[in-house]
Parts: structure tokens; C-alpha cells; sequence
């Protein structure tokens, strides 16, 4: 049984528009709609117990989860949704003791979710050229207890030549035009790494796409999620009238060998037969990516 103590964090639940994040502190109370919740109330109970308010309304304890934390980031940017985080971890395979490299940190939604899923063994190395959203992101990291698991760099990876950090697992890319980090990401990921690319527009993705082509990543995959809220109650079961619209679109690829290097290394013989073999494999690559737009256009239109 886990009992609540002074700075447990606890997410005051009155309903799902009405809750509170808060780390317990002995004197603090606050107030809202539905009465004043004092904190030392909390202490001594244990998570999923209720607490009355002075206005006779219950508020139940309970244990914040990486969701609430992310419900609750305080927002300097877009943020990725809990809708796209967890297809993120499954399609990437995230786990326990993996290196993540993410360029564009925002206020640190994304990072927090992978740091939490990475850690103990893992780390993310973070990196962004916005010093205020840095911050932001430095507080809500930190709010959700993952700091020791994030190092977070200021340094622009479009135009540094610097390789800070190689050999990573995945690499995560949230910024307007993630085609330009392709080929650097290539040289800090992985053989088969994954790379994520949030894209907000159908725009993005094509570029991306043809980028992701160019600099031998496979398995390529654009992906859109959608959530839809049902309210359940016997008798009217239906749609939620509230949700979130659009947000984003995902990118996702492998980094892979077509051969393309070992051309260039081999003898006069060789490359012939690796030249065809490399024009093949474009030609089959152009095809693809032809089909990819095509199919991207007709969703468009529907
Ligand atoms: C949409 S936000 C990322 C949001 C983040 N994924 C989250 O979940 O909170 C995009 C971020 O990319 C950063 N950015 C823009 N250009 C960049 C660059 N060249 N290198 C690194 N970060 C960059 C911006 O400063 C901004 O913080």
C-alpha cells in the first residue's frame, strides 16, 4: 500500500475537465468551485481514497501517470499527444536502457514520455535552438521526475557540423523541416535505428519522404491518429462532443544499407554490376515513392 506523504505528487480527481497535479506540501490549500482542498488532508491516505472539500464534494487521490504529467505540461509549443506517443513507443520499439537522439525538445512532451520509458538504463539526448522553450521544457521534465534520464543540448543541428552522439537507438524529430537533419540523423543513428518525424502537414511528409528515400532509410511509414472519446451511460451511450481535431501526422523509418557506399569502393568490374543494381533499386524506390504521393493525394481529396 502506497500512503501519501509530504511532496507525494497526487492528481486531485473531481472529473475529467476538473483536476489538479500538485506535489503535497503540509500547509498549502487551494481553492476551487468545489471548496477548499487542504493538503494535509492527503497525507496518511492511501492513493485512490477520496478527501471531502469544505463544500461537501469528494475529490479522489490518485497516482499521477505519465498522461497526467503530459495533460498538464505547461506549453511553450505544440506538444505531441498521448495519442501519438504511444504508437511512437510501439512502431520504434522503445525500451528500458535504449539511447534516443530528439531534435526540436518544445516543452518537452515528447522527452519526458520516451525518458520514462527508457529509464533507468537508457537516456535522451535532447536538442533545440530555443533557449525560453528550453527552459519550459527543463521545468516539466523535471516535474515529472525523469531530469536524470535527459541531457538537454542548445545547438543547431541543420547547421553545426558537430556529431554530438552516434550509435543511437531512435531518433525523434519535431521541427518545421526535419528533411534537412535526415542525412546528419543517418550518422548519429543506429544500423536499422528508428527515426520519428512529426509532420503536421501532408507538405512535410512527401519532403520527408523523398529525404528519407535519398539517404537509404526503409520500412518508411506515414500514419495519422485519431481518438474518439465515448461517453458510456446506460441508456445513451454515444460520441463525446469534445476532442482534440488535428494535431499531427507521424513519419516513421529504418535506417538501412542499399549499397549505395560500397559502389563507390569496389573495382572497375564490380561497380558495373553495382551500378545497375543501385539504378535498379532507384528506379524501384522512385516507383514507390510515386505510388506513396499518389495515395497521399487521394486521401486528401476524400
Ligand atoms: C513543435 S516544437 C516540439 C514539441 C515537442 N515535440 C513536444 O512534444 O513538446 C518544435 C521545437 O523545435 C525547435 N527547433 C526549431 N528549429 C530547430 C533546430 N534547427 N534544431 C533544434 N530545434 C529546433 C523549436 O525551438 C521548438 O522548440
Amino acid at each position: 500500500m502506497t500512503k501519501i506523504k509530504q511532496n507525494s505528487p497526487v492528481l486531485f480527481f473531481y472529473n475529467n475537465s476538473k483536476k489538479w497535479l500538485m506535489n503535497i506540501s503540509k500547509k498549502e490549500s487551494f481553492h476551487t468551485h468545489i471548496g477548499v482542498i487542504k493538503h494535509s488532508d492527503a497525507i496518511g491516505k492511501e492513493y485512490g481514497s477520496r478527501l471531502m472539500t469544505n463544500k461537501d464534494k469528494y475529490v479522489y487521490l490518485l497516482e499521477p501517470t505519465m498522461y497526467d504529467y503530459i495533460m498538464k505540461i505547461q506549453h511553450g509549443t505544440q506538444i505531441v499527444y498521448p495519442k501519438d506517443l504511444g504508437y511512437i513507443a510501439a512502431r520504434a520499439g522503445i525500451k528500458d536502457g535504449q539511447k534516443i537522439l530528439e531534435i526540436g525538445t518544445g516543452s518537452g512532451s515528447l522527452t519526458s514520455f520516451v525518458a520514462s520509458i527508457v529509464k533507468p538504463r537508457g537516456h535522451v539526448y535532447t536538442f533545440d535552438v530555443d533557449d525560453k522553450f528550453m527552459k519550459i521544457a527543463e521545468k516539466n521534465i523535471r516535474r515529472s521526475g525523469l531530469s536524470k534520464y535527459v541531457t538537454q543540448h542548445n545547438l543547431d543541428l541543420k547547421t553545426s557540423k558537430e556529431i554530438p552522439v552516434t550509435e543511437m537507438d531512435v531518433a525523434l524529430i519535431d521541427l518545421g523541416d526535419p528533411w534537412i537533419v535526415i542525412p546528419k540523423v543517418r550518422q548519429m543513428l543506429k544500423g536499422s535505428g528508428a527515426i520519428f518525424a512529426i509532420c503536421p502537414t501532408m507538405n512535410q511528409l512527401e519532403k520527408l519522404t523523398m529525404a528519407l528515400v535519398e539517404n537509404e532509410f526503409t520500412d518508411i511509414e506515414s500514419t495519422e491518429h485519431i481518438i474518439r472519446t465515448i461517453e458510456a451511460r446506460e441508456g445513451k451511450t454515444r460520441h463525446s462532443f469534445q476532442g482534440i481535431g488535428h494535431t499531427t501526422y507521424l513519419c516513421f523509418a529504418r535506417k538501412a544499407f542499399f549499397g549505395k557506399t560500397k559502389a563507390k569502393t569496389t573495382t572497375k568490374a564490380k561497380t558495373t554490376t553495382k551500378a545497375k543494381t543501385t539504378t535498379k533499386a532507384k528506379t524501384t524506390t522512385k516507383a514507390k515513392t510515386t505510388t506513396k504521393a499518389k495515395t497521399t493525394r487521394k486521401k486528401t481529396k476524400n
